[in-house]
């Protein structure tokens, strides 16, 4: 049968800590996968903070997880390094889960990749709007170009949270040295 893949282990941390109304982050929304499986657990009295730097990527998440003015998507064509400035104030603090899924946009320019620095600020900002309880994951792909670096980077800070701040884990098939893997952080419940 085989063990979740890193995807399927992302979305099952966030599943078992996101409930109907609530609000959440989909920092890099490129196909929209992501972004349809939150709009679906959060439904129409919930949000989905959905960002990108791509223009295509906000419409093929649009296509895939809707983006109506009754639905819970909120496109944001902005890096996901500026989110901070883009969450509500009545939902900052109340994040329930943030979702990255690093690398590039498949079938787009491969040259449009997420970077160290700015994955960086935005797992942190990430970390700062959620509530108790509540989940990043980032899915990490050291076989990309220039995605070894980015997961050398951020394995380190979450390696260096501090514990009182929350709990890092790893998820990762240790035979395959190129292959995805992910990291998630729990937010310290209070
Ligand atoms: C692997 S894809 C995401 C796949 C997506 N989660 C899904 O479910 O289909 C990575 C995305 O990150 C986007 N990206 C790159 N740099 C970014 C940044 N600074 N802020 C937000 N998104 C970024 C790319 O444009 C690309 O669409």
């Amino acid at each position: 049968m085989g063990f979740l893949s890193v995807l399927g282990m992302a979305q099952r941390l966030v599943k078992e800590r996101v409930s109907a109304g609530d609000a959440v982050i989909d920092a890099t929304c490129g196909n929209g996968v992501d972004a349809r499986f939150l709009a679906e657990l959060v439904g129409p009295r919930g949000a989905v903070y959905a960002f990108d730097v791509q223009e295509e990527a906000l419409a093929r998440t649009r296509e895939r997880a809707g983006g109506d003015a009754a639905g819970p998507l909120l496109l944001v064509h902005a890096s996901h390094a500026e989110m901070d400035g883009h969450v509500a104030e009545a939902h900052r603090g109340r994040i329930a889960a943030a979702m990255f899924n690093l690398g590039y946009l498949p079938g787009a320019d491969q040259a449009v990749i997420t970077e160290p620095a700015s994955t960086l600020a935005a797992l942190e900002a990430a970390v700062a709007l959620l509530r108790p309880g509540g989940v990043v994951t980032a899915v990490l792909y050291p076989g990309h170009p220039g995605g070894r670096e980015e997961a050398d980077a951020v394995s380190a800070w979450a390696a260096s949270l501090p514990q009182a701040a929350g709990q890092a884990m790893l998820y990762r098939m240790v035979q395959k040295a190129e292959a995805p893997y992910l990291i998630a952080i729990e937010k310290r419940k209070a």
